[in-house]
């Protein structure tokens, strides 16, 4: 059984399976850019969001959980990692990290590609192949984050969701999406549900930094998505 295979297998507690895996099957391994909505994000912009919500090394971070729903390239985990990293030896490198970062993809090769930039940025960083291969294994998981299920709360959440319109996603999964995700009404775009998703997963007094377009702040698919903000949490779009 492939790594495919296993992150399926993890969704099968869906009801009509078949249409719905084969089009996160499509999805991972024969799909193009726009269907996958993949544009990846600058360092600087990465490196701007994490100083946002103080996902900083002069933290302790090695106590924080943090989400990645849709990792791409990696721009967010590796710059994470790095920090993460920085303030583990601050802290006598005791700590074990396995729990401190999880990070979804949906594309198999982006996927692939990018746990080797991962592995090799813990070797940069003075980690053994193996404590690399571990630490890797246990922060990036393949499937589709809408779907999968993901243990626990986060105490920070980061990304750049995938921009897909409704016309490009598999019927079967629009519908599947529509029955789990109340936000994906009238003609949402991918990222709304991404956005319930991430709210849902997030701690109590957690932060969440996403780029993502400002038409849900005011227009009709986004009402669900506006009303669901939780009192006394505070949302600051930004124009950068
Ligand atoms: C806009 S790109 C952003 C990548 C990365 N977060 C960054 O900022 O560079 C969106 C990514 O989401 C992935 N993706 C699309 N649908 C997904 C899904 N349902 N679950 C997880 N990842 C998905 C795409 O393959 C793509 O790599």
């Amino acid at each position: 059984m492939n790594d495919l295979d296993i992150a399926l297998v993890g969704q099968t507690s869906l009801p009509g399976l078949c249409p719905i895996a084969e089009a996160v099957q499509q999805l991972a391994t024969d799909s193009g850019r726009d269907e996958r909505g993949a544009i990846f994000t600058r360092k600087e912009v990465v490196d701007f969001m994490l100083d946002l919500v103080g996902y900083s090394a002069d933290q302790d971070l090695t106590s924080a959980r943090l989400l990645e729903p849709s990792f791409g390239g990696g721009e967010f985990v590796v710059a994470a990692v790095a920090r993460l990293v920085e303030s583990w030896k601050r802290r006598g490198c005791v700590a074990d990290l396995a729990a401190c970062i999880y990070a979804v993809e949906l594309h198999q090769s982006t996927f692939e590609a990018t746990r080797e930039s991962v592995r090799a940025k813990l070797k940069e960083l003075g980690f053994e192949a193996a404590e690399a291969a571990r630490l890797t294994q246990a922060w990036l998981h393949f499937g589709d984050f809408l779907l999968a299920p993901i243990p626990g709360r986060f105490d920070f959440v980061v990304g750049n969701p995938p921009y897909v319109r409704q016309e490009l996603i598999p019927a079967a999964l629009l519908e599947e999406y529509r029955r789990r995700f109340s936000t994906l009404y009238d003609r949402a775009d991918l990222y709304v549900p991404f956005i319930e998703r991430s709210l849902n997963l997030l701690a109590e007094s957690g932060q969440m930094t996403f780029i993502c377009a400002d038409r849900w702040t005011k227009n009709k698919y986004g009402g669900p998505l506006r009303a669901k903000s939780p009192a006394g949490s505070h949302c600051e779009p930004l124009s950068i």
